[in-house]
């Protein structure tokens, strides 16, 4: 098969296309023949030596990327829920090696859930890290109940476009930062109100609120518990600082931070979602396979607008 291994940790340059055996599915995996392949920042902060470069690089060849959608060829020993020709979707062995930039990948059948009919490969493999991480972040984290004020940060981007709709689904009234250009954008997903943060400080333009997703990070951590709520909770998927936590406490507010982990009960919900328009991917750019080193670059400008994917 053909796969993109890294190199050397030089970010996307650092990729070459190589030719590898297809593997063997082990025990509880199924084999994927890929069709469409999502990308994320942490696909990015990896190529580039950070984030979990440390742990895949102990393991060559080094294939990154987590992001999956393609059908079953083959069935490992003790797999139940899955057969040759169906069409699956996941994000795959994450924290640690997905494996995913190839032809073929080897991935737990326990992180996989069955592609809904009605959507491609582009928009399925779009569905997985992202959403993954909205899910968990207003299920688990943040638990996002009806009637309360949300404020979704980079709501136009993978993160944030899902955590619109989810904390619209959950019965919120969901606030969604961007810039002007992507206002129309945050509104179609369902936001109630759009703030355009380069217009001035969010904190200014934003009513308290009960829930935060920060995914933005550094100063915007403290900026963001200082609009919460008494008994309000920050969520953050860029780590957690001693200043916001302290900021969100003479509030009577509370803080955490999570990454997010591979759980295909998870995808069979994000699934049944999809497959009934309750939640929508938004792909902005879909490439050729070959093209996988351009796409990361696209992603590395922290500008996309949804999700970008390569396709096989
Ligand atoms: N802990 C975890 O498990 C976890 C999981 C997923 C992602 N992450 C991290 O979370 C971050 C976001 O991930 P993502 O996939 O959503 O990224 P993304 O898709 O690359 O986000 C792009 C969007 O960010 C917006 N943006 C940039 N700066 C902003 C700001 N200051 N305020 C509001 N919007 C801003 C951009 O909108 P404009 O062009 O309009 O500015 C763009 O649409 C990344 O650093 C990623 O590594 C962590």
């Amino acid at each position: 098969m053909q796969a993109f291994i890294l190199t050397e940790p030089t970010g996307g340059a650092g990729l070459r296309l190589t030719d590898l055996p297809t593997p063997t599915p082990a025990t509880g995996e199924v084999l994927v023949q890929v069709k469409a392949i999502s990308l994320n920042p942490v696909d990015v902060k990896t190529a580039q030596g950070k984030a979990m470069y440390g742990r895949i690089n102990a393991e060559p060849p080094v294939i990154p990327g987590w992001d999956i959608s393609g059908v079953v060829s083959a069935v490992g020993a003790e797999v139940a829920d899955f057969k040759v020709g169906d069409e699956v979707f996941g994000m795959v062995n994450f924290p640690g090696h997905g494996r995913a930039y190839a032809e073929y990948v080897a991935a737990p059948a326990a992180h996989l859930a069955r592609k809904p009919s009605n959507i491609s490969h582009a928009e399925a493999a779009a569905a997985t890290l992202a959403a993954l991480t909205a899910w968990q972040a207003f299920t688990a984290h943040a638990p996002v109940q009806a009637g309360q004020r949300v404020l979704v940060h980079a709501a136009a981007g993978g993160v944030g476009h899902f955590a619109v709709q989810l904390a619209k689904e959950r019965g919120a009234y969901v606030i969604g930062t961007s810039s002007a250009a992507k206002r129309d954008f945050v509104r179609d997903l369902g936001a109630d109100e759009h703030v355009d943060y380069q217009a001035g400080p969010f904190e200014q333009a934003v009513a308290p609120v009960d829930v935060v997703l920060d995914t933005v990070g550094g100063p915007n951590l403290v900026r963001s518990a200082s609009v919460l709520k008494p008994g309000g909770r920050l969520v953050s998927i860029l780590g957690m600082t001693p200043e916001a936590t302290a900021r969100a406490e003479e509030r009577g507010a509370t803080t955490t931070a999570f990454l997010v982990e591979s759980n295909g009960a998870q995808m069979q919900e994000l699934a049944a979602r999809l497959a009934d328009g309750r939640l929508r991917a938004h792909v902005s750019a879909a490439l050729p396979f070959a093209e996988l080193p351009a796409a990361l670059r696209l992603v590395e400008t922290g500008r996309t607008q949804g999700k970008v994917v390569v396709t096989l």
